[in-house]
């Protein structure tokens, strides 16, 4: 499966959602998961997030290896997006800021 890291708290851009084939993305306050059960592997998200946050599972970046139970946990709890919607204000501030697990609102 794919999965959402660190750099999508606060950007939330969704442009990844759009092209997802089965409904995937789950979505909290400010940060999407992804359903590693739902997931086919298909890779069509990966390229269109402008936070570069999505990963192949065997390619999670070592200090977000948590973001691996995290999708799948989060994924649980909320609502299913199928739909992009507008970013937040602030999001390409937020945008390459490092370490933003902290800032997760569940
Ligand atoms: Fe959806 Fe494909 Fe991304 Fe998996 S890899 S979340 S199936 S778009
Ligand atoms: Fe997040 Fe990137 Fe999607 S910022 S909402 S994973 S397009």
């Amino acid at each position: 499966a794919f999965i959402v890291g660190d750099n999508c708290i606060k950007c939330k851009y969704t442009d990844c959602v759009a092209v997802c084939p089965v409904d995937a993305f789950f979505e909290g306050p400010n940060f999407l998961v992804i359903d590693p059960v739902i997931c086919i592997d298909c890779s069509l998200c990966e390229p269109e997030c402008p936070a570069n946050a999505i990963f192949q599972e065997d390619a999670v970046p070592e200090d977000q290896i948590e973001f691996i139970e995290l999708n799948a946990e989060l994924a649980q709890k909320w609502p299913v997006i199928t739909e992009l919607k507008p970013a937040p204000d602030d999001a390409d501030e937020w945008n390459g800021v490092a370490n933003k697990l902290k800032l997760l609102e569940r």
